[in-house]
């Protein structure tokens, strides 16, 4: 699988599962005269009944057309849209600015491969490493704005920064980094670390805390693990930026313990033979790779 960001994909069948935003888009399309009352309730019931999403339901029983998902769709991404200079966000979050971008939708197409690739590919709750062989080829961007994308469609998404050696993530969402995955990893609980960010629907972040001297030993100890089996309960969508996999093992331990991984290459830079050794060294951790991203920055 290989999403370049940019790639004009329909989201459609992306409508929100019933147990999250079901109702928010039964108000939205009732808003704007779509749906009656009477019909909301009825398409909720047969979207709970059939475990179907709302858009799919409320399509099946022929009361919706794609047009109207996709409208409503559109209008809740609006809802969550940050306004620029009004925010600690960093404009690098593009899918939370600017939603009806190119690169947003994008983000969008990535996400709906992955969640054929991946939900499926375990039955386990969703954790998925961002890896690529060298440094700058886009990892904490794509981690930041495919966690952004996650939560506007109503999964409970928590991103961790993983990266203990050269951290972004707190920058990105303007949120404090005095404390976060190498205190936990260190024997700490979790609850004061993790920042929910209020301008996004469901959205939190781990930052990595202060740089450890000993990232790979942290991240080897079965702290991490009782961590992540800690965190699954809380969140559908755990996605966890990490190093780059050239440099040192911790990407390779990272993936090895989220269980998938995708693997970021950068356009005209990243190196084939860099590239294949990641995916080799990943997979031989016992990982799957679940998805490739060309980003084009
Ligand atoms: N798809 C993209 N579109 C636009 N800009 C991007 C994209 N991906 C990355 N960038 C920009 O490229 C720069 C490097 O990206 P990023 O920090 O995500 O890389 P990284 O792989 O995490 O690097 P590091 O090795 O330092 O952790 C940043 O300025 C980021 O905003
Ligand atoms: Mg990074």
């Amino acid at each position: 699988m290989n999403a370049p960001l940019g790639t004009q994909t329909s989201i459609a069948g992306q409508a929100l599962p019933p147990h999250h935003g079901g109702k928010l888009i039964g108000a939205i399309l009732m808003e704007d005269g779509r749906l009656s009352q009477h019909d909301t309730e009825r398409v909720l019931h047969v979207a709970q009944e059939r475990g179907l999403r709302f858009g799919e339901a409320a399509k099946r029983l022929k009361m919706l057309s794609e047009d109207d998902v996709q409208f409503a769709l559109a209008r809740q991404f609006d809802y969550f849209r940050v306004t620029p200079g009004r925010s600690a966000l960093s404009g690098e979050i593009i899918a939370a600015y600017d939603p009806n971008s190119a690169a947003a939708e994008g983000l969008r197409a990535l996400r709906s491969q992955l969640m054929l690739r991946w939900f499926g590919a375990s039955a386990l709750h969703q954790t998925l490493a961002v890896v690529s062989a060298d440094r700058g080829e886009g990892r904490s961007w794509i981690a930041a704005n495919l966690a952004v994308v996650f939560s506007q469609l109503g999964e409970r998404t928590l991103l961790v920064d993983a990266d203990l050696r050269n951290p972004r993530q707190h920058s990105l969402f303007g949120i404090d980094n005095s404390v976060g995955l190498s205190a936990l990893l260190s024997g700490r609980r979790a609850e004061n670390c993790i920042h929910r960010i209020p301008q996004l629907r469901d959205l939190s972040v781990l930052p990595a805390g202060m740089l450890p001297p000993n990232p790979q030993e942290l991240l080897s100890r079965p702290f991490f693990d009782m961590f992540l089996a800690e965190i699954r309960k809380q969140y559908d969508v755990i996605l966890i930026d990490t190093p780059a996999a050239a440099d040192n093992a911790d990407a390779q331990t990272i993936a090895a313990r989220a269980g998938c991984a995708v693997l970021v290459t950068q356009k005209d830079i990243s190196r084939a033979a860099r590239v294949r050794r990641v995916l080799s060294d990943i997979r031989e951790t016992g990982a799957q790779v679940v998805g490739s991203v060309l980003s084009k920055h």
